[in-house]
């Protein structure tokens, strides 16, 4: 497969893993850049940039392909504007292949990324924002439609209008992701406009993956109503329906004065217990759609081949109705 995402990053398939704060560890992300696709970890689980710079060797040592950071550009009482400053600084000296912002621009960061031939993504949930990170000189877009796992835009437009919509305004790469799951919603994409699929739900559940079994096999369990948006009125999340998520929309009708208890039950120390302990009710755990369509936990090669394998078929398959 060649499109301007295999291009850019230089890895075999156009399969991208987004991500996921605690779950996307060395393992998980060499396990993907070894089949083909381009892993990635996450900087905000660190708390300085020589803790990511460890978790950087750590894949390194595991894979020489292209993998990428995630850095979650957000405020935070963990994370000061300085330790940002170093991931992106420890990014550049170690030459990571790319970088997948969410939230605020990292428009400061991108000449020293570029220097050190460093590619940069940002996440978007709307056209404005694809155009605008165009015009601040990233190097792709990932376009992430509300069906989402994590953190969706809350203009909740789904993947199958804002993807299109996107490609016909904006010149750069674009990654389609909220939604993809497999062979069939890569080839959608790549009709709809993308050059490569980003996905995270679906890698969570692979073997590579350290979370507990019994979160593993509650992913195959659950379908695709069993997601919903929640804490809207101060950053918005998809994630599945269970007590915590309930908790949390009880405390947000109370409104700004519950923040404090809204933090706490969404905090990221909560997540990372539940992940380790398989506490389907522990934390919110942040999910997409596309649990609806994962039904087996597999190896990461045999997601990424299966995936390009029905996307081929699939694409084939139907230029055969023309
Ligand atoms: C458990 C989990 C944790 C996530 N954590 C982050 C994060 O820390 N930063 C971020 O930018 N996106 C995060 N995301 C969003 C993903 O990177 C990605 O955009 C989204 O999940 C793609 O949709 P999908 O879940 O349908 O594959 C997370 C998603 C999940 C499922």
């Amino acid at each position: 497969m060649k499109t301007r995402i295999t291009e850019l990053f230089g890895i075999k398939y156009p399969i991208i893993c987004g991500g996921m704060l605690w779950v996307t560890d060395a393992k998980l992300c060499a396990a993907i850049s070894e089949a083909g696709g381009l892993g990635c970890i996450t900087a905000d689980q660190h708390t300085s940039g020589e803790g990511l710079r460890a978790a950087i060797k750590e894949v390194k040592a595991l894979t020489d392909k292209p993998f990428g950071v995630n850095i979650t550009l957000m405020p935070s009482f963990r994370i000061t504007e300085e330790v940002f400053d170093d991931f992106f600084k420890v990014c550049a000296e170690e030459k990571v292949t790319n970088i997948e912002v969410s939230g605020m621009f990292a428009t400061k960061y991108i000449p020293m990324l570029h220097e050190a031939g460093v590619k940069i993504c940002h996440k978007v949930g709307a056209v404005r924002h694809a155009a605008k990170i165009e015009r601040l000189g990233y190097d792709a877009v990932i376009v992430a439609g509300v069906e989402e796992g994590g953190h969706p835009l809350n203009d909740n437009v789904a993947t199958s209008v804002l993807l299109p919509k996107v490609a016909e305004t904006v010149k750069i790469p674009i990654i389609a992701t909220g939604g993809m799951v497999d062979g069939k919603s890569m080839a959608a994409a790549l009709c709809l406009g993308a050059d490569g699929i980003l996905m995270a739900t679906r890698f969570m559940a692979s073997d590579e993956c350290w979370i507990h079994d019994n979160i593993k096999s509650w992913i195959c369990e659950l379908n695709e109503m069993d997601t919903e948006l929640f804490c809207s009125s101060i950053l918005q999340a998809r994630g599945v329906k269970n007590a915590v998520v309930a908790e949390v929309n009880e405390l947000e009708k109370g409104g700004k004065e519950n923040m404090s208890a809204i933090v706490r039950a969404t905090s990221g120390k909560r997540l990372l217990a539940a992940l380790e302990s398989g506490d389907r009710d522990g934390a919110a755990f942040l999910l997409g759609q596309s649990i609806g369509r994962i039904h087996e936990v597999k190896s990461v090669k045999d997601i990424i081949e299966d995936t390009v394998a029905i996307c081929k078929e699939t694409l084939q398959a139907k230029a055969a109705i023309c």
